[in-house]
């Protein structure tokens, strides 16, 4: 007959072969208690996305899986015009997509300027899990794409390609903050084991010129993720973003002791600070989520707004502005 204190032994031998276990321990010596799954994405069309992603994270599943799967909704919605198919196309008509991604372990995953791929945030995965490089471009992603089976699709729509055809009357390049701006969506996840994961994917910015590529697909740009610290995203002007290396810095700041909110107004205040004077075709926001699983976002112009799923959230935020 076994001793009270030999079966005690026993069950922590047995729980220690759980992963929630291996969590726990982690999160018991760094004095952290684990804070349940959340996942948080950029926009209205987050709500949609996160309840795709809440389906894995809600059942204990992994953070980078949850989100590539939230994406795929907006990426496969024709009436997003800012994200995957049906995204509006660039002056020449051709609708280029960008995407990246990055895991607990720090690896990192991106394709850009890819054109008949809908799904590019699981593309960047398989870049990241496949192949020895982190980002592929173009051509080159979108045949690596064709041979690991992704379905060639013709992304610009009937309603995408009048658009265009309307645009091209004037031709002007002025974005409207907050239609034409809202043109990503960051995901961010920290699943049941206490890892974190994002992505970030786009259709860039309306009627771009031809070859150009933003913020999402760039790692520490539009997206960084420190399984010690958190994980952080951005949506917008993706030029004013990859000029301060936002989602890194927003990072950096969190690791300093900032809240996510306190680290996303820091990094929008060094663009405000280079472009002093409100804007309105100069939208940037940030999106934070911490290892606590605490979140917080800021932007530059009002309107922006994020959506968060946890077991006892499911909602929309305003994220706080600089300018009203
Ligand atoms: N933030 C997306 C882009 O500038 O392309």
């Amino acid at each position: 007959m076994k001793t009270r204190r030999e079966l005690l032994q026993y069950a922590g031998a047995a729980f220690a072969t759980l992963p929630f276990a291996k969590a726990f321990a982690q999160a018991k010596s760094s004095s952290l208690t684990l804070p349940g799954p959340i996942v948080v994405s950029t926009w209205n069309f987050g709500m949609q996305a996160n309840e795709a992603a809440w389906k894995i994270l809600g059942n204990g599943g992994h953070a980078l899986d949850a989100v590539i799967s939230g994406v795929a909704v907006p990426e496969a919605d024709p009436k997003n015009t800012s994200v995957g198919y049906g995204g509006l196309p660039d002056r020449d008509g051709h609708v280029t997509l960008d995407a990246c991604v990055m895991d607990e372990n720090g690896n990192a995953g991106s394709v850009a300027c890819v054109e008949n791929i809908v799904h590019v945030a699981a593309l960047a995965r398989k870049v990241m899990e496949k192949t020895p490089h982190v980002m592929l471009v173009g051509e080159g992603a979108q045949q690596f794409g064709l041979a690991n089976g992704f379905p060639k699709t013709n992304l610009l729509t009937p309603s995408s390609e009048k658009l265009w055809r309307e645009w091209l009357k004037t031709a002007q390049y002025k974005p409207i903050a907050n239609i034409e701006n809202h043109d990503t969506i960051g995901m961010l996840a920290l699943d049941s084991a206490g890892n974190l994961s994002g992505t970030c994917t786009t259709s860039g910015m309306a009627y771009k010129m031809h070859g150009r590529v933003g913020d999402s697909p760039l790692i520490g740009a539009g997206l960084y993720v420190d399984n010690e610290v958190g994980a952080a995203t951005s949506t917008g002007v993706g030029e004013e973003v990859i000029k301060i290396c936002g989602s890194h810095l927003v990072i950096e700041q969190m690791r300093a002791g900032r809240s996510p909110e306190e680290a996303c107004r820091i990094a929008v205040e060094r663009i405000v600070k280079k472009n002093p004077v409100k804007r309105d075709d100069l939208q940037v926001g940030f999106l934070a989520l911490n290892k606590h699983g605490e979140h917080g976002a800021y932007c530059i112009l009002k309107g922006f707004q994020y959506a968060v799923r946890s077991n006892s959230q499911n909602t929309l935020i305003d994220g706080k502005s600089h300018f009203a």
